[in-house]
């Protein structure tokens, strides 16, 4: 309480933050964090700017996102940057986000390097602008040896197109012999999506009220644990990340059994 009053209110407020952190990793920390960073748009309306302001202002907070799962020791956060959906936007809307990994990456790579990130995708690459494409596997290549958390964009990725993918890709192999229709099980099928190098995740986040998945890793979300919060993403901060690990830390698991 004294220190309270010592300290500049700066200090104070990150040495809080350090604190619960430690608070938190006595407890199992979620391995995989899969957020739906929504809310953008209405953060940018409230304050009477352009949409895009709102995608600006939320890649801030993927920034200070993912340094706070490295630190509390996350091993993956999957980010839902863009839907197979969103390309309905507005052109130069989407022409704006398309932008954003250069922008992002151009920044922030020497420091996800530096911090031991290994960045990843998920989704349809071949419908990218060659510019997006390219910022996203310079950080790939970049950081490719890195152990530490691995920051998963799931860029342009759907879930549903994913699985027929997937349904279309265990066709051909059992055609060619390669798959046996008895040997055809939940691992397996795991193994032919887009995901195939995750765990399924363990929690998944949605920001900005709306309590949907929005054709988001609707076969890797089977046992998650859900938190949806009303803040919108551009407004997302640490204490939110660590009120949703805290909340996380209190359910029971139970996968169907009883414990
Ligand atoms: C999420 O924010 C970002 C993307 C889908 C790219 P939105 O842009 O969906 O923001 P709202 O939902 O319109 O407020
Ligand atoms: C989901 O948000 C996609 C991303 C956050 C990238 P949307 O804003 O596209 O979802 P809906 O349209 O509200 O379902
Ligand atoms: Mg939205």
């Amino acid at each position: 309480m004294f220190n309270k009053f010592r300290l500049g209110k700066k200090q104070e407020h990150s040495s809080t933050l350090r604190d619960k952190i430690e608070e938190l990793k006595k407890q199992p920390i979620p391995e995989h964090v899969a957020i739906i960073m929504d809310g953008n748009g209405r953060w940018a309306k409230k304050r009477a700017l352009p949409r895009i302001a709102g995608h600006h202002e939320g890649m801030k907070v993927v920034r200070k996102t993912t340094m706070l799962a490295n630190k509390l020791g996350i091993k993956a956060l999957t980010l839902y940057a863009f839907s197979t959906e969103n390309w309905k936007r507005p052109k130069n809307e989407v022409e704006y986000i398309m932008r954003l990994p250069e922008e992002f990456l151009g920044t922030f790579l020497p420091e996800l390097v530096e911090n031991n990130v290994q960045v990843k995708m998920i989704g349809y690459k071949n419908q990218l602008p060659v510019h997006t494409l390219h910022a996203i596997e310079k950080a790939i290549e970049e950081t490719k040896d890195n152990n530490g958390l691995v920051l998963n964009f799931a860029l342009n990725y759907g879930s549903r197109a994913e699985i027929i993918d997937a349904v279309k890709q265990v066709l051909n192999d059992s055609k060619n012999g390669i798959l046996n229709e008895n040997d055809l099980n939940e691992d397996v099928f795991s193994s032919y999506l887009m995901t195939s190098e995750f765990n399924d995740p363990d929690l998944l986040i949605r920001t900005s009220g709306e309590i949907r998945l929005s054709n988001f890793m609707l076969w890797q979300l089977a046992y998650s644990e859900f938190w949806f919060t009303d803040v919108l993403w551009p407004d997302f901060s640490e204490d939110h990340l660590l009120e949703a690990i805290e909340i996380f830390q209190k359910r029971q698991r139970r996968f169907g059994g009883v414990l």
